[in-house]
């Protein structure tokens, strides 16, 4: 089964699986839910029934596919392709390899312990529990696991196309230094930088004269970005399913080694996408509050938006909708999707340390009402597939947020008729405005979203008032309509899309 990315006909860049565009529609479960084929049996699967999830992003760990050196076993790798299969669930994978969250937490038991195999070294000399992306042995043997895992996945499930995309390592980078100061790396650091990086930023030198202040990054990110490359590569040498590496994003404190140095934060991706260029995307981890500022710095030419990781409080929904509605995402999951079954009080919050050691802000753990509004959004967008696959990248179809606490509304032009959008206030444990209007006819609207008010406007200068002439509720079914109530009372005097997302069919008349 071909599984690609590539432009649709507008050359918008998308996931087709067997010659069909995907919107992944996912979530991604939590680091050690997938070691136990039975912990998903009872804990995971059923847990994400009637969410409209179509994906699931689930890790698969070097130490328990390789634990001898050279003796692979696949058992937990099929077991969750297998339940996939049966749930009607795709799958992305996530290679918990050599690094994750920047420590080397999931390599096999033998390399651990094997010195060989040499860590990243702070200034003082201490090694920190990371193999050194200049250990070319380790990311050779990565590569080699990489590659036994990818022939396995191909032969076991590329006429079925379960598996859609693989994530190679896990945030990558330095916590804890701003570089690795073991003997080789500093040897090459010394050294003049190679040529094609000097031809991407014009400048010659050795590291330092080169990029100053930004010296130990661009070092880092151009040598993190070589061994991801030669590890996904080894494994699509076997399999050529669509790769990419995700970031934890450059936040306060800002400085490098308070994030992980050298992964694929926003200002070095042009580092990255010259060591990596197999890498269909770098993508962003959301956990900061800031969440739209991120999708916009993620997406860009070269760079479709791809969320594996974001925050599940009940804002999320709102996120999601702008991600397809306004990015055309590749895909949006929230982070422990298994949670959003519990009722919020039993959530196991991850303890002050961790949340500070991981640097994530509490309130995005927040699952209050989180899957009830989840759900809901994602059966709006399921089942505004058709309409979205045909209007998305034009004019017809517009996206809004509410950005922040002083945004107050938005004003959308079409051809025949302006829109303005007021927000409802921010209110807690609820979805902030947001919505998607498609323009079907220039009389005729489609709008969805949560928690604003639509008024529709004739153009300015136009000497005539612009009404509602039919305002129906109603579901979309495989593309069409089925109207429901037809509300022309006093629901449409202001047309209110409350907290739960919802769509309506508007008809327009001027007078
Ligand atoms: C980001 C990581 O990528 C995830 O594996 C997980 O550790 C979350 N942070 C938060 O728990």
């Amino acid at each position: 089964m071909n599984i690609e990315i590539k432009p649709d006909t507008l050359g918008i860049p998308t996931l087709f699986v067997d010659n069909t565009p995907f919107f992944i529609r996912g979530g991604e479960i939590h680091n050690s839910s997938a070691s136990s084929p039975d912990y998903m049996n009872s804990h995971v699967w059923p847990s994400i029934q009637e969410m409209h999830i179509n994906t699931l992003i689930i890790p698969i760990y070097w130490e328990l596919i390789e634990p001898e050196e050279g003796r692979y076993q696949m058992v937990t790798v099929e077991s969750i392709i297998d339940q996939a299969r049966s749930y009607g669930i795709k799958i992305v994978f996530l290679w918990f390899g050599l690094w994750k969250n920047s420590e080397s937490m999931y390599i096999p038991g033998w390399m651990k312990k094997d010195s060989q195999y040499f860590r990243v070294r702070t200034i003082h000399g201490e090694p920190l529990n990371i193999i050194s992306p200049f250990c070319k042995k380790a990311i050779a043997k990565d590569a080699q696991a990489f590659s036994k895992v990818m022939s396995f996945i191909k032969e076991k499930d590329s006429e079925h196309g379960t598996v859609i995309m693989m994530q190679v390592e896990n945030e990558i980078g330095i916590l804890g230094s701003d570089s690795d100061y073991s003997d080789e790396a500093q040897h090459l650091f010394n050294q003049d930088i190679p040529e094609d990086i000097q031809k991407l930023y014009s400048v010659t030198g050795n590291w330092t004269k080169a990029f100053a202040e930004n010296a130990q990054e661009m070092f880092m990110a151009y040598y993190y970005a070589s061994a991801v490359c030669e590890i996904s590569r080894a494994g699509q040498e076997q399999y050529n399913l669509p790769c990419y590496a995700n970031a934890w994003l450059k936040q306060y404190p800002w400085y490098p080694g308070s994030y992980p140095c050298g992964g694929p934060i926003r200002e070095t991706h042009a580092v990255w996408k010259l060591k990596a260029p197999n890498l269909f995307t770098l993508a962003p981890d959301i956990y900061v509050p800031y969440v739209a500022d991120v999708m916009h710095e993620y997406s860009y030419e070269g760079n479709p938006l791809f969320i594996p990781e974001v925050r599940k409080d009940a804002v999320t929904t709102s996120y999601c909708l702008y991600a397809f509605g306004k990015f055309n995402a590749i895909g949006f999951a929230p982070f422990g999707i298994e949670d959003l079954i519990l009722s919020p009080n039993d959530i196991e919050k991850p303890p002050m340390e961790v949340m500070l050691a991981l640097n994530i802000d509490p309130s995005a753990f927040d699952i209050t009402n989180s899957r009830m509004y989840l759900s809901a959004a994602y059966e709006l967008l399921e089942s505004m597939e058709p309409l979205y696959l045909s209007y998305r990248g034009t004019n017809h179809l517009q996206s809004y947020l509410k950005q922040s606490e002083t945004d107050f509304g938005t004003f959308l032009t079409f051809e025949h008729f302006d829109l303005s959008i007021a927000y409802a206030p921010k209110s807690p444990s609820k979805p902030v405005a947001a919505g998607i209007i498609i323009e079907l006819e220039p009389h005729r609207f489609f709008v969805a979203g949560v928690m604003s008010s639509l008024s529709f406007r004739s153009k300015p200068g136009q000497k005539m008032k612009t009404e509602i002439l039919r305002l129906e509720e109603g579901t979309l079914m495989n593309g069409t309509w089925r109207p429901g109530r037809t509300l022309n009372g006093d629901e449409k005097i202001r047309l209110n899309l409350g907290d739960m997302p919802t769509c309506y069919m508007i008809e327009l008349f001027s007078y």
